[in-house]
C-alpha cells in the first residue's frame, strides 16, 4: 500500500505549500497530493479553495488575481502559493505526484506544462497521476494526454465503474469513510486500482490495510509510515 501526502503533510504544516511537500518527502511518502487552479494570468498554482481566505492573508478570488499578486501572499508559516511546476520540480525523481485539477480549464494547461518538463528531462511521465471530481475536466485530459494515469474522485461508494474505466481512468479516489470490501474487490477485480481519503488515524490506517486498497491519502503521513507496514 502506497502512502500519498494529503496536499503535502497538510496535519504538519500549511496546507499546499513548498514547505509542507517537503516535509512529506522528508517522512518517506511515496506520492505528494496538491490541488490547482488557473489564475488570471494563466499560470497554474497549487491551493486548495477557488478563494484566498481560508489559507491565505488574502481575500477574493484566485481567478481575478494575476500571478505576482498571489506571490506577494503568505501561504502560512512566511510560505508563499507555489506554482504547479515548483511542486513537480520539488518532487522530480524523489516521489511521484497527485496533481489533482480543481479549477475548471486546468485540464489542458496541466498536459501543456508536463509535455513541456518531460521534454526538458525535469519531470518524468511515469511519476504523475491527474484525478478530479470533474469527470468532464478529466475526460478533456485524457483527450490531450493519452498516457497519464487518470484517477476519478468520487465521494460515494455507489460509482459506476464502467464510467470510470471509460474515462481511460487506472485509480479510483474514494472517501474513505464510504469504502466499503465488495467495493474494493470489485473495483481492483475491473483493474482499477484504490485510493482511499483522508485517512488520519490509527484505526482507519489499519481498517485500509485490512480492506486492501492500494494508497491511503493523508493529512499525517508520519502516522502513515508508524502504522502502515511496508509490505501491506
Ligand atoms: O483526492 C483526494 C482529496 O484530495 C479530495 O478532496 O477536497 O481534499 O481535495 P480535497
Ligand atoms: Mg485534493
Amino acid at each position: 500500500m502506497i502512502i500519498i501526502g494529503h496536499r503535502g503533510a497538510a496535519g504538519l504544516e500549511p496546507e499546499n505549500t513548498l514547505r509542507s511537500f517537503k516535509r512529506a518527502i522528508d517522512i518517506g511518502v511515496d506520492m505528494v497530493e496538491c490541488d490547482v487552479h488557473l489564475c488570471k494570468t494563466g499560470e497554474l498554482i497549487v491551493i486548495h479553495d477557488d478563494t484566498l481566505g481560508r489559507t491565505t492573508n488574502g481575500t477574493g478570488k484566485i481567478q481575478e488575481k494575476t500571478f505576482s499578486e498571489l506571490r506577494l501572499l503568505d501561504a502560512g508559516s512566511g510560505e508563499h502559493i507555489p506554482s504547479l511546476e515548483e511542486v513537480l520540480q520539488i518532487a522530480n525523481s524523489r516521489v511521484a505526484v497527485n496533481v489533482e485539477l480543481k479549477g475548471s480549464g486546468t485540464a489542458r494547461p496541466v498536459s501543456d506544462l508536463v509535455q513541456r518538463l518531460t521534454l526538458e528531462k525535469r519531470f518524468s511521465r511515469p511519476q504523475l497521476l491527474v484525478s478530479s471530481f470533474d469527470r468532464h475536466e478529466l475526460i478533456k485530459f485524457r483527450q490531450v494526454d493519452t498516457e497519464t494515469n487518470i484517477g476519478a474522485i468520487k465521494l460515494l461508494p455507489i460509482v459506476s465503474l464502467t464510467t470510470i474505466k471509460s474515462i481511460g481512468a487506472s485509480v479510483v479516489v474514494i472517501n474513505s469513510k464510504w469504502l466499503k470490501k465488495g467495493f474494493v474487490n470489485r473495483a481492483q477485480g475491473s483493474g482499477l486500482k484504490v485510493f482511499a481519503w483522508t485517512v488520519n488515524d490509527k484505526d482507519d490506517f489499519l481498517k485500509m490495510s485490512d480492506l486492501k486498497v492500494d494508497g491511503v491519502i493523508t493529512d499525517f503521513p508520519d502516522l502513515a509510515k508508524k502504522y502502515i507496514k511496508s509490505n501491506d
